[in-house]
């Protein structure tokens, strides 16, 4: 975990790790910077099948975020289920809610451009109160973190009074302040294990506490809320991919259905699927997720094939470069995140423990 996997890997990603000289007036006038920038994501997403003449086209938009970046002292995440152009163009780091959320804390950066979800720029803000925290799609929610509030967590604390909270970071602020534990789709059998408790109310996301209780011998009693794309796929459709393809690795969610992640050769986070691919000898995968993925690991893993099914998240998807940009320029009210302080620090309390309980130690 960390900078190793936050960052690209491979010769196209080399490229795009340098120091953007782009910010600055461009040695050999304006032409030259774009065509220099047009290079540098034609170098990237040409193995996406991206021509050259498309990345001209948007290449005056990376350019000048990066400019504007730089002028404000912001560094942009991004979650690995966003666009290629997202990704590559101009994010400084790419990886899953938890790798992100550390990386929030160590920035740094006087400004985070979240380019994800809501929750995550607020789990951002929790970290990062001192920072200014923008989410460039102020629309962008999560069906998890919309299927339970406050006063439902405060609800079942009343009715399962010996029972810790684990909440998935796919929650709101809110939820996390009135939960005990906080987990990610990485570490949720350690944060489990790692309670004394031996009753759990897991939230919000039933398949994942399914999927959690078939592993513990601790009584989970999860949430009703479930993952849109991920709640999609089906036992099914991965044995009929397994037929075409019968050498591919299957690597499957764990926010699906129990049945699909028992047909998967591995289950978990978007992060262990990476750190998988990157030690295994196969060639082929099937990566059981949102689409965003594979297309970031088409670009990291050039010599490996990523094969099969994918579903996008719309959520995901309302992230833009046009409003990065906007984000960067003059922010909406609803593109600055803000968490009422009484929450954040019984939110960020939550969120300590998980890292207490997983050693990784935040500032205070
Ligand atoms: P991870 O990248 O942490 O596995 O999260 C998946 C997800 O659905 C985020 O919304
Ligand atoms: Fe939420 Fe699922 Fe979209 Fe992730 S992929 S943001 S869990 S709806």
């Amino acid at each position: 975990m960390g900078i190793p996997e936050t960052s690209p890997s491979g010769p196209a990603a080399e490229s795009l790790r340098r120091p953007g000289s782009a910010g600055t007036a461009p040695p050999g006038g304006r032409r030259a910077g774009l065509e220099r920038e047009t290079d540098r994501l034609f170098h990237a997403l040409g193995h996406l099948g991206w021509v050259r003449e498309e990345c001209g086209l948007f290449a005056p938009l990376t350019l000048e975020i990066r400019r504007l970046k730089e002028e404000a002292g912001a560094t942009i995440l991004a979650h690995s289920y966003q666009t290629p152009d997202i990704l590559y163009g101009i994010a400084d780091f790419r990886g899953d809610s938890l790798q992100l959320s550390i990386e929030a804390s160590k920035t740094s950066a006087d400004v985070i451009v979240f380019c994800g979800v809501r929750f995550m720029a607020e789990t951002a803000k929790i970290l990062s109160p001192e920072k200014r925290v923008l989410l460039p799609a102020p629309d962008a929610g999560c069906s998890l973190d919309e299927s339970i509030t406050a006063a439902d967590v405060r609800r079942l604390r009343r009715q399962y009074p010996d029972a810790a909270v684990v909440c998935y970071v796919n929650t709101t602020a809110a939820v996390k302040a009135e939960s005990t534990v906080c987990c990610t789709s990485a570490n949720g059998l350690e944060i489990v294990e790692g309670i004394p408790e031996r009753q759990i109310l897991f939230v919000p996301d039933q398949l994942m506490g399914k999927n959690l209780q078939a592993r513990t011998k601790k009584e989970i009693i999860p949430w009703g809320g479930t993952c849109i794309v991920h709640e999609t796929f089906t036992p099914e459709s991965l044995q009929a991919h397994r037929k075409h393809f019968p050498d591919a690795e299957i690597l499957v969610h764990t926010e699906c259905n129990p049945d699909v992640v028992a047909a998967a050769d591995l289950a978990g986070g978007t992060g262990d699927m990476i750190r998988h691919i990157k030690n295994s000898s196969s060639r082929r995968f099937m990566l059981v997720t949102e689409c965003g993925l594979a297309d970031r690991l088409r670009v990291e893993f050039p010599d490996r094939e990523f094969v099969g099914t994918c579903v996008l998240c719309p959520h995901m998807k309302k992230t833009e470069l046009r409003k990065v940009m906007e984000v960067l320029t003059d922010p909406g009210p609803d593109q600055i995140i803000e968490v009422e302080e009484s929450v954040r620090i019984r939110a960020k309390r939550t969120l300590d423990r998980m890292f207490e309980i997983t050693s990784r130690s935040l500032p205070a």
